[in-house]
């Protein structure tokens, strides 16, 4: 079947862009307001876009009642922000963080969740993340109440017992037990199943390998 996008409702373009761009990563915000409240929120319209300098992206979008949702104020004000990757044991915490919380309600606490300080930014990262990323603001995409935020990782936290090798970067990437968003409300998977494909080689090793046979 064909969508005409450009004809659809905003709710129903959501509904296909949820049920097929699966699994979503998920990034746990944490910000400070300009008065120095503590906000934090989860959103899956995210992921790394590139290495120099090291961006990623996330998607927020107007609130119920089209006003601009906490997170997307906070980033705007400060241009500051810490990106922390959500481990299963962590998964209602996370939740909790996605309620409508007025602005002045320091969502950490009301979360009951730990922290610990930022090196490079003043948001603090969320202790229970095995992985954060401090990040400043690189563009801003404004439209109407939403935020495309493309933020700069300055400063990256890797919990010590989940690297493999530190003088090689090397990370236990399945100890990480991150959970990603899929399709449906509420449906949340982690990385149970996986399979290993090497990628193609270069075009000219694959000229070479056609003539051989
Ligand atoms: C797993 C999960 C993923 C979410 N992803 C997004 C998203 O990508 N964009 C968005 O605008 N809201 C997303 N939400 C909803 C926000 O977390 C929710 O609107 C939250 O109240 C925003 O908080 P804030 O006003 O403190 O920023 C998501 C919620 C959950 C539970």
């Amino acid at each position: 079947m064909e969508f005409d996008f450009e004809k659809l409702a905003a709710d129903d373009r959501y509904k296909l862009l949820t049920s097929t761009i699966v699994p979503r990563p998920i990034a746990w915000i944490t910000t400070l307001s300009k008065n120095g409240v503590r906000n934090a929120a989860p959103f899956s319209f995210f992921n790394a876009m590139s290495k120099d300098p090291a961006l990623l992206a996330v998607g927020i979008m107007a609130d119920g009642d089209n006003s601009m949702k906490d997170t997307a104020r906070n980033i705007l004000d400060t241009r500051e922000f810490v990106v922390n990757l959500v481990p299963r044991p962590a998964a209602e915490a996370m939740n909790l963080t996605s309620i409508d919380a007025p602005p002045e309600i320091d969502e950490l606490s009301l979360a009951k969740l730990d922290t610990r300080p930022s090196l490079k930014v003043r948001p603090e990262r969320i202790a229970i993340s095995p992985v954060s990323f401090e990040c400043r603001l690189h563009t801003p995409i404004e439209l109407s109440n939403q935020l495309i935020a493309i933020g700069e990782v300055v400063q990256a936290h890797v919990a010590d017992e989940v690297m493999l090798d530190p003088a090689k970067l090397y990370v236990d990437t399945p100890k990480l037990d991150l959970i990603s968003r899929l399709h449906g409300r509420g449906l949340y998977g982690a990385a149970e199943t996986t399979f290993q494909m090497p990628r193609p080689q270069s075009y000219e090793e694959m000229k070479k390998e056609k003539a051989r046979v």
